[in-house]
C-alpha cells in the first residue's frame, strides 16, 4: 500500500503527516509560528519562513516517528507537498525539504496546489462521501465556492473579487481592538451579541456566484464611529451575521443551480459557528449531506496535502525536481 508524507508551509503552520492510499492518517503534526504574528495583526512574511527553517526538521521527523516509520530511512513510496499557493518564503523552505528528502530516501515527490488539499479534507474524515459536492472553501486569504464530480475533478463557481473573509473577520478584529487572528475572538462574542444591532450591508446581492468583503469591512468602521454606543459583542454579531447571510445566500443559490449530493466547508473560517449552523439547515433544506469538517481539519495541515498529492501522483505522476513554487496558483489552473 502506497504510503506518503506530506508537508505544508504555505503560510504559518509548518506540518506534516503520513497518509495511506485508504486515506487513514497514521500521523499529523502541525507547529504553528502564531504567536510570533500576533504583535503585528497578521502574519509577517520573514518570520513566517524563518519559523519555518527552524520547524520543518523537527516536525517531519516527529511525524515519522508517530507513525512508526524510521525517520533516518522511512518506509514511504512518495512525498507530496505544497508549492502554491502561500507566501514564497514559506513555500520555498517546504519545497526545498521535500525535495532534499526525496532525493536523500529515492521516492518521488508531488507539487500540491494548496486549495486542492483543502478540498480532499473532507475525504479524510467521512469515507461516505457522495459526489457532486459543492464546497465553501473559506480562510483567511481565499473564498470561493467549488463544484467537485470527483476527486481532483473541480470547478471554481465564484469567488471573491477583494478580501477573503477570514481577512475581513481579521481587518475587522483589528479595528475592534481584538487579537489576532480575529475570527475565533468575534465569534466567541457575536454568540452573546445581538445581530440587529447595527445596520450592515449584505454585498453582491447579484445573480454570480461571487463574493466581496472590503465594502462590508467599512461599513462597520462607518457605523461603529456613527453609533459609538453600540458594545462590541453587537458589533461582532452584527459583522458575522452579514458575512454568515452573503456566504449562505450564494451557497443556496449554487444549490438551486447544480445539482448536488452534498456540501461541505472547508478553511479556516469553515470553524465559524453561525456558518456551521447555516450549512447544516441548507443541506437539510435541500436534502443533501453536510460534511463539517472538524476543528482540525479547518486549519491547514498536512494529512489534506498528502491526500490531494495520492491523487496527483495517480492521475499526473511525479513533479520534477525542477518544480518552483507559485505563491499566485489558482485552483482553476490545476489539473
Ligand atoms: O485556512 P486558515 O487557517 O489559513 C489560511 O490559509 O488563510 O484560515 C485562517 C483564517 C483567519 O482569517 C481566521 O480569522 C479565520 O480563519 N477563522 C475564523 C474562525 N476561526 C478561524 N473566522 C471566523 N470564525 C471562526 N471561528
Ligand atoms: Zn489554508
Amino acid at each position: 500500500m502506497s504510503v506518503v508524507l506530506g508537508i505544508e508551509t504555505s503560510c504559518d503552520e509548518t506540518a506534516a503527516a503520513v497518509v495511506d492510499e485508504d486515506l487513514h492518517v497514521r500521523s499529523s503534526v502541525i507547529e504553528s509560528s502564531i504567536d510570533q504574528h500576533r504583535a503585528f495583526g497578521g502574519v509577517v512574511p520573514e518570520l513566517a519562513g524563518r519559523a519555518h527553517v527552524a520547524t520543518i526538521g523537527p516536525v517531519v521527523r516527529r511525524a515519522l516517528l508517530e507513525a512508526g516509520l524510521d525517520p533516518h530511512a522511512p518506509a514511504i513510496d512518495a512525498i507530496a507537498v505544497t508549492s502554491g499557493p502561500g507566501l514564497i518564503g514559506s513555500l520555498l523552505v517546504g519545497l526545498s525539504a521535500a525535495k532534499g528528502y526525496a532525493l536523500a530516501w529515492g521516492v518521488p515527490f508531488v507539487g500540491v496546489n494548496h486549495l486542492e488539499g483543502h478540498l480532499f479534507a473532507p475525504l479524510l474524515e467521512q469515507s461516505d462521501l457522495e459526489w457532486p459536492l459543492l464546497t465553501l472553501l473559506v480562510s483567511g486569504g481565499h473564498t470561493m465556492i467549488v463544484l467537485q464530480r470527483g476527486p481532483g475533478e473541480h470547478q471554481v463557481l465564484g469567488e471573491t473579487i477583494d478580501d477573503a473573509a477570514g481577512e475581513a473577520y481579521d481587518k475587522v478584529a483589528r479595528w475592534l481592538g481584538l487579537g489576532y487572528p480575529g475570527g475565533p475572538e468575534i465569534d466567541r462574542l457575536a454568540e452573546r451579541g445581538d445581530e440587529t444591532a447595527l445596520k450592515l450591508p449584505v454585498s453582491m446581492t447579484g445573480d454570480d456566484l461571487d463574493f466581496s468583503f472590503s465594502g462590508l469591512k467599512t461599513a462597520v468602521v462607518r457605523a461603529t464611529e456613527k453609533h459609538r454606543e453600540v458594545g462590541v459583542g453587537d458589533v461582532a454579531a452584527s459583522f458575522q451575521a452579514a458575512v454568515a447571510e452573503q456566504l449562505l445566500r450564494k451557497l443556496r443559490s449554487a444549490l438551486e443551480h447544480y445539482e448536488v449530493r452534498g456540501v461541505a466547508l472547508a478553511g479556516g473560517v469553515a470553524a465559524n459557528s453561525a456558518l456551521r449552523r447555516g450549512v447544516a439547515e441548507l443541506a437539510s433544506e435541500f436534502g443533501v449531506i453536510c460534511h463539517l469538517p472538524s476543528m482540525a481539519m479547518c486549519t491547514d495541515n498536512a494529512a489534506m496535502i498528502a491526500a490531494a498529492g495520492l491523487h496527483r501522483l495517480k492521475s499526473s505522476g511525479p513533479s520534477e525536481l525542477s518544480l518552483a513554487a507559485r505563491p499566485n496558483w489558482q485552483l482553476a489552473e490545476v489539473s
